[in-house]
């Protein structure tokens, strides 16, 4: 390396992320004293098992012990990407009392614990980074936090979960049923072992909660968000989509009203034209809406060893490049307000609903007014398909309180003339 200066710094995981971060590190090797005026040397790795076979990783640097990185006052950077919230989080908050800055991709942590790792990153001028822990390779955090800095920004939407996004496609595009989707996205290396976080929407809730905070300056936790998945979307909810030219996406919502902040994932029913309809398979996109920008919308890939280690790495650089300028710490928490941040049932939606009734006069005039009497205006009925004795019928509701929707289906529930409600979706207003 010559006269060339080293910045050290290490990895906490070297599986999907981890090993892409080193390979692009090592990628860069050329381009890296041009780009910075440093080489960056990842001198030590940290996993849970040093005899498991890894392809292109020096074996040399690995370790089982933190303490060999958090004592060394050589490294600089340290680079977590192990995932959960402990031992991440003492990991972090011990190498930010050490002095060294802080790259992570992990949403769950930050969702719960932003508000302390930035603190504690402040008190000791450190960086604290995170571009990969919302939307993989998509620059958002950045953007958010530098680019739109200057803008009131009153809504932050979009799909950030490839792996719901992948099924959701296949189910439109194939129709499929959600179970044979989720077995294809598991074949594929997009669903976990255990998918309950992406298909429940608590991962795309964590992105939500992380992009949130930095868009509207105030502290949104996980706790805040409010969550459903897509377990309950059939291949019959997908055609009834198609046929109102709409299709359904699972999307984060994150609003900042005169009157709180709501924030919540949810299966939605969009039209085919609104620009996050068009994105498919494993791909994210965030729409952001400022007073000054207008909208923005921010399209790539949401997760994967290279896109995701693409993110970790610009951080890593940015880094580099405020210790070379004396500059570490320069941009830390930017959540001055303190906001509310609103119930679900205090929210505001269309609602789809489709339900199984009585073939019989007075089932329409019974259903409507129970919207009637819950404040729930009806926008359109259709009446379709005939099974047996039974009707099908979709509603679809004007803008209602959420709690006002949930009212009138307490008392849909109740009504013998109604045999099932099958489906329950909001629509992009
Ligand atoms: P992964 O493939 O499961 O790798 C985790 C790595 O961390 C492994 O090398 C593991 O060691 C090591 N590790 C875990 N617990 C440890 C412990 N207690 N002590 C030492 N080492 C430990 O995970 P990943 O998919 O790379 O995800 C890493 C982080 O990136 C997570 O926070 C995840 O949410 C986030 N992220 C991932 C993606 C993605 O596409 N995968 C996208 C965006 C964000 P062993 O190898 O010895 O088991
Ligand atoms: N499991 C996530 C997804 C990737 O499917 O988008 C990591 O954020």
């Amino acid at each position: 390396m010559g006269d060339i200066p080293v910045i050290k710094a290490a990895l906490l995981g070297a599986g999907t992320v981890g090993g892409g971060v080193y390979e692009i590190l090592k990628r860069q090797k050329e381009e890296m004293p041009k780009k910075l005026g440093v080489f960056v040397e990842i001198t030590k790795i940290l996993v849970r098992d040093k005899g498991k076979k890894r392809e292109g990783l020096d074996s040399a640097l690995l370790t089982e012990d933190w303490k060999e990185i958090s004592e060394d006052p050589k490294i600089q950077i340290v680079i977590e990407l192990m995932g959960g919230i402990e031992p991440a989080r003492t990991y972090i908050l011990e190498a930010l009392q050490a002095g060294k800055h802080v790259v992570t991709a992990n949403k769950d942590l930050l969702a719960d614990y932003g508000r302390e790792l930035l603190d504690t990153a402040r008190e000791h001028g450190c960086d604290l980074m995170f571009e990969a822990a919302v939307a993989g390779g998509i620059p958002i955090i950045r953007p958010l936090k530098q680019c739109l800095a200057a803008n009131y920004i009153t809504e932050v939407m979009g799909i950030v979960n490839g792996t719901t996004n992948y099924i959701l496609t296949r189910m439109t595009q194939d129709k499929m049923e959600f179970s044979d989707a989720l077995a294809l996205a598991a074949e594929l290396g997009y669903a976990e072992a255990d998918p309950t976080a992406d298909v429940e929407g608590y991962d795309a809730g964590r992105k939500v909660a992380i992009m949130a905070s930095i868009a509207f300056n105030s502290r949104v936790t996980f706790a805040d968000v409010f969550t459903e998945g897509i377990t309950k979307i059939t291949a019959a909810d997908i055609a009834y989509a198609d046929e109102l030219n709409m299709v359904i996406k699972l999307l984060g919502v994150a609003k900042n009203g005169e009157d709180g902040i709501e924030a919540g994932v949810y299966p939605m029913l969009i039209p085919k034209e609104h620009p996050l309809a068009s994105v498919q398979d494993a791909f994210n996109a965030v729409f952001v809406h400022g007073d000054a920008v207008d909208d923005a919308m921010f399209l790539g890939r949401g997760a994967g060893r290279f896109p995701t280690g693409s993110a970790v790495a610009g951080d890593i650089f940015e880094i580099v490049r405020n210790i070379q300028a004396g500059s570490t710490g320069r941009l830390g928490c930017t959540c001055y307000k303190n906001l509310c941040v609103k119930s679900a049932d205090e929210t505001s939606h269309r609602y789809f609903l489709r339900l199984q009734v009585e073939d019989r006069p007075g089932v329409l005039a019974g259903i409507a007014s129970v919207f009637g009497n819950n404040n729930v205006s009806i926008a359109q009925v259709i009446q379709k398909n005939k099974r047996g004795e039974l009707a099908e019928l979709a509603v679809i509701t004007e803008q209602v309180l959420e709690r006002h929707f949930k009212d009138s289906l307490l008392v849909l529930g109740e009504m013998s003339m109604i045999k099932e409600i099958s489906t329950i979706l909001r629509v992009y207003a």
